[in-house]
């Protein structure tokens, strides 16, 4: 247990997909000193090998660790803790939080007993979550769909770029258009990019949907495992990235309003 109040939230995500999980934590941990980071150098995850993200995402929380000495890892992407969660515990010493596809709470919720479930196209062929889908949603069907253009339809709306809405109308009807895809009334967000654009989303499946992601759970996981601690927000948070995109500064505004207001290349 850390006894170092200023020392800070590492929050990771290969873009600004972790805000959403950011967010939710704000609500109950108001004061927690948080360092973003983004992977913009790695992005999109969705479309990498195992091997890679793994080597990525184990190699770089490595040296985040030893640089910025973090009380707790957040892996606020789906993709990467799928993927590397085990690996990426077994070597640092710091507590870790992954991001776990919702399906539990949505095989609670589903009324029709059919689940959609969005996420990159490495996320949805993870044996992680075929487990989950074992564990939690037997007996329930689960359709899955790989969005990476919903990925990229996140990025560009948080930069203040308009996005044409046949992106969300594809990812809707893809899942609608599945054996079963007729009868989803719970649509899983597995990518912590998504419940960032969940208005056009749900705007695209229409009404008798509900969206879950796992954001508050996250959030509460992160509350119990800082219990006890203190926290010193004296400085403002800071958001890096592994690169510098010309195109960086237009995502400025959208992370400040996430309480990230200084801004630096790692
Ligand atoms: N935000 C990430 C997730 O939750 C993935 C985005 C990407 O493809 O890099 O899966």
């Amino acid at each position: 247990m850390t006894d170092d109040p200023t020392a800070p939230i590492l929050m990771f995500d290969s873009g600004v997909g972790g805000l959403s999980v950011l967010n939710a934590m704000r609500h109950v941990l108001p004061q927690a000193p948080v360092i973003y980071v983004a992977d913009n150098a790695g992005l999109p995850y969705g479309q990498k090998t195992e091997a890679e993200i793994a080597a990525r995402v184990s190699g770089l929380l490595g040296r985040l660790t030893e640089r910025l000495h973090p009380r707790l890892v957040c892996i606020a992407c789906n993709t990467a803790s799928t993927i590397a969660l085990t690996a990426v515990r077994d070597v640092l010493e710091v507590p870790i939080v992954g991001t776990v596809p919702a399906i539990k709470p949505a095989a609670a919720m589903t009324q029709t007993g059919v689940i959609g479930l969005l996420g990159t196209e490495a996320t949805i062929r993870q044996g992680y979550v075929d487990r989950l889908e074992v564990q939690f949603a037997t007996g329930k069907i689960l359709l899955r769909h790989g969005a990476p253009e919903l990925v990229a339809a996140a990025e560009a709306q948080l930069r203040g770029e308009a996005v044409d809405p046949a992106v969300f109308a594809r990812a809707a009807l893809a899942l609608r258009s599945m054996p079963g895809g007729d009868r989803i009334d719970t649509v899983v967000l597995a990518c912590t990019h998504f419940p960032l654009i969940a208005g056009q989303l749900g705007a695209a499946f229409g009404p008798g949907v509900r969206f879950i992601d796992g954001a508050d759970g996250i959030a509460r996981r992160i509350v119990h495992l800082t219990q006890g601690q203190a926290f010193d927000r004296r400085e403002a948070d800071l958001a890096l990235f592994t690169r510098n995109d010309p195109g960086l500064a237009e995502l400025y505004p959208a992370l400040r309003a996430s309480g990230l207001a200084r801004f630096n290349v790692f």
